[in-house]
């Protein structure tokens, strides 16, 4: 496989809660690599989707034990910049902060305001002579981006084409006023992992999109409590609709431009 001719450019695919395991995907090996910044958060998988070998990797571990604020986003990245991961298209469920959003819904964001704290989120804060201040104006790759709202047209999966992500630490979930300060700042969709996730791969020149799955409308946009069964049902229905939405993207990886990746 082979986009762009090059042995090397191979897609992943970063599964988030309710996405542990990607159905269809035909196993060819598990591979646990070791990096200068820990232990991964498992084995990448690495398969036949789709007729296209790709990586896929459970970002909470594939029995879906490691909590937002634990992940070590480092050695994930790390991982799969070391098998030659080039393209990487990360799953992630969310709350819908704006009204049109109801469950299910899946939304390519295009922006992201990041809350969270205390995470290990850079390669570059040992070597003090070479401090990489990298471009981040534009999060997520906009030609991935444009590649994944195409396949939702081809593949008649309604997708919101853009979204502001508020990056929050967890794991507890918002406060109203938490929630009515982020559409404030301008957020439409509030998650926890999408920092410094989408920043490491930046810095590694991965080029790396966002679906977001939403699971639940945001803390005090709808009655009631948010509950976990409630947030499990949505994601299990939004992730039929994430695999057809991958399908249709990898059938027209080989017209990618992108920018960021250019072997
Ligand atoms: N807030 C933060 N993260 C989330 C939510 C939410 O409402 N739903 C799913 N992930």
């Amino acid at each position: 496989m082979l986009w762009k001719n090059s042995k090397v450019d191979r897609l992943a695919i970063i599964g988030g809660t309710g996405l542990t395991e990607l159905s269809g995907l035909e196993l060819v090996r598990k591979e646990m690599i070791r990096t200068p910044y820990g232990e991964p958060s498992g084995p990448l998988i690495h398969g036949r989707f789709y007729g296209h070998e790709i990586v896929f990797f459970a970002r909470h571990g594939y029995g879906h034990t490691i909590p937002p604020h634990k992940v070590n986003y480092r050695a994930n990245i790390w991982a799969m910049k070391q098998v030659g991961v080039s393209y990487v298209i990360a799953v992630a469920a969310v709350g819908g902060i704006t009204d049109r959003l109801e469950p299910g819904m899946l939304v390519i964001p295009h922006q992201i305001m990041d809350y969270t704290y205390s995470r290990k989120h850079t390669f570059f804060e040992n070597d003090l002579a070479q401090v990489t201040h990298i471009d981040f104006t534009e999060p997520y790759c906009p030609q991935l981006r444009q590649l994944i709202c195409n396949g939702s047209e081809a593949n008649g999966v309604g997708v919101v084409h853009k979204g502001v992500y508020a990056a929050m630490q967890g794991p507890r979930l918002e406060t109203a006023a938490e929630i009515n300060r982020l559409e404030k700042d301008g957020c439409t969709v509030v998650g926890m992992t999408g920092m410094p996730e989408a920043a490491l791969a930046k810095e590694l020149d991965l080029c790396y999109a966002a679906i977001n799955v939403v699971a639940n409308k945001a803390a005090g946009r709808s009655e009631g409590q948010i509950t976990l069964a409630e947030i499990r049902k949505n994601l299990h229905e939004g992730m039929k609709r994430v695999r057809e939405l991958i399908g249709s993207t990898i059938r027209q990886m080989a017209n990618l431009e992108c920018l960021v990746k250019t072997a």
